[in-house]
């Protein structure tokens, strides 16, 4: 017991020395730099020839240069208090922590950082302002002039000083930022444990919008669900609609779990709850509560459709060797990396497995860049709606009203704090889709001399899509 509750102390005690030797040494350092800039200012003569006004007009200049360099430098102390504990400005700390100690609201913690941030910087103007018009009474060679420059030096300084060290922390924090890896640290149990035990806030928001966007897909035709993870919440709602189901995820544990579901193992996760409120969704303002009938006949019905796992990485320009009418991506590019260009990179491939004038559908965490699994950080790609419309709409057409965003409370305790829900018809003529056909006229026709028809289907994106052409990834499910 003690050595359990020893831990936490002696960490928390050493948060506070690193503050103590941070905010020591870099104030220790600022004073030297900025002491030595406004005297080799006033020295170096440079401002000699400004009067008293411009004087004060130069010192006020330099600090709105300081509170720029602040813009800087605050953002990155809140972010080091809040992911490590510890600051370079120990009265920051302290305030920061005695507002978080009395309070759960993060905002009161972030204002309490700031304020304590600048007090203390406001407060090291004190000795400057000593120095320099204490020199101005007892030197007959100072005047008030050249006070008003000597400050106005340091104070640049000072700002040069809050925005590099803006710059470094940001740094220090992106490098110690070490994510977990999919396939050493992915548990599909613990997943589930986290986030599927009930339906959740992001998932009344996802599957509604889901039973909406497949009202829009071709009925009676192959869909694709990439990116699926161990969950199947998504899938009832295309169980209707959809001829076959297809499941494509990265990892084999992933589908392992899926297919433990399809097997009825009686160990497998429950996604009853989700199912009802997929039918939920769909008696829409009727408003009607399934029975548990209508639960089950629906988990036949997707049982029934699900034809095909197929393990598939999206960092192949073709993740799956074939197109479809429709496909559903959710969480899965902006979940897999936390570089914003992979994760262009892997929408459009992922997208690419949408036919022209088929129908896709996305769904991303809002500006997360780590989602947690039973304590392991997982990456998140820092992506908005601005970002998921700009990447559909090379290809796609994204009218109003179908990229959409949702606030969720719950997701804060995961690391994000919203949702992105979108859904796009490919364009049949796209500049992309004119440059790949011809690429793809070259490269496919190997693959898919078999089914020529399919080619033509691609190419003027009418309904001949859907035909196997490639051998590869697509294992057919035993039924
Ligand atoms: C957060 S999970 C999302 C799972 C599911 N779609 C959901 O909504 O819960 C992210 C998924 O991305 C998959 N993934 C990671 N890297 C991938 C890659 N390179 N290609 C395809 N999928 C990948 C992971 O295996 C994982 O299942």
């Amino acid at each position: 017991m003690t050595a359990v509750a020893g831990t936490p102390r002696r960490a928390g005690l050493l948060r506070w020395v690193i503050s103590l030797v941070a905010t020591a040494a870099s104030t220790y350092a600022l004073d030297a730099v900025a002491t030595a800039a406004g005297i080799a200012l006033v020295a170096s003569g440079l401002l000699a020839g400004l009067d008293h006004a411009w004087a004060l007009a130069f010192l006020a200049a330099t600090y709105l240069a300081w509170i720029q360099g602040l813009r800087t430098s605050l953002p990155a102390n809140r972010t080091l208090l809040t992911t490590t504990g510890t600051s370079t400005n120990v009265l920051s700390k302290a305030a920061h922590d005695l507002v978080r100690r009395a309070t759960t609201n993060e905002r009161a913690g972030r204002i309490a950082a700031d304020a304590g941030y600048v007090g203390s910087e406001i407060g090291k103007e004190v000795p400057y302002y000593v120095g320099a018009f204490g020199a101005v009474l007892l030197s007959d060679s100072v005047g008030s002039r050249e006070a008003l420059v000597f400050l106005g030096g340091a104070n640049l300084v000072a700002a040069a000083y809050e925005y590099g060290l803006g710059r470094l922390t940001r740094a220090a924090l992106r490098r110690r930022r070490r994510y977990a890896s999919f396939e050493a640290d992915w548990v599909p149990a613990e997943y589930l444990a986290g986030y599927y035990r009930q339906v959740e806030p992001d998932e009344i928001a996802t599957i509604a919008f889901l039973v909406e966007a497949v009202r829009r897909a071709p009925q009676g035709r192959p869909m694709l669900f990439f990116g699926v993870g161990p969950t199947l919440h998504h899938v009832f709602a295309a169980a209707p609609v959809a001829s076959e189901i297809h499941l494509a995820d990265y990892l084999p544990a992933n589908l392992r779990e899926i297919q433990r579901w399809i097997d009825r193992d009686p160990a497998a996760h429950d996604w009853r709850p989700f199912v009802r409120h997929t039918l939920r969704c769909e008696s829409g303002e009727r408003g009607e509560e399934p029975t548990s009938e209508q639960v089950t006949a629906r988990e036949e019905l997707a049982r029934a459709k699900i034809t095909a796992l197929i393990q598939a990485d999206a960092r192949n320009p073709r993740p799956i060797d074939r197109r479809y009418s429709a496909v559903v991506s959710a969480y899965c590019a902006d979940s897999a990396t936390a570089d914003r260009t992979t994760w262009t990179v892997f929408m459009g491939h992922i997208t690419s497995m949408v036919r022209p004038g088929g129908l896709f559908v996305t769904a991303a965490l809002r500006r997360c860049r780590g989602y947690h699994v039973a304590g392991k950080l997982f990456p998140g790609a820092d992506i908005d709606e601005d970002d998921v419309r700009a990447v559909l709409e090379r290809d796609f057409d994204v009218a109003d009203g179908d990229v959409v965003v949702h606030e969720v409370p719950q997701g804060d305790v995961h690391g994000y704090s919203g949702i992105v829900l979108a859904t796009a018809r490919r364009r049949a003529w796209s500049g992309t889709v004119r440059q790949r056909a011809v690429g793809d006229l070259v490269g496919d026709v190997r693959g898919h001399a078999e089914h020529p028809e399919h080619l033509f289907g691609e190419l003027v994106g009418v309904g001949l899509d859907d035909v196997p052409t490639g051998q590869a990834q697509v294992q057919e499910r035993e039924q």
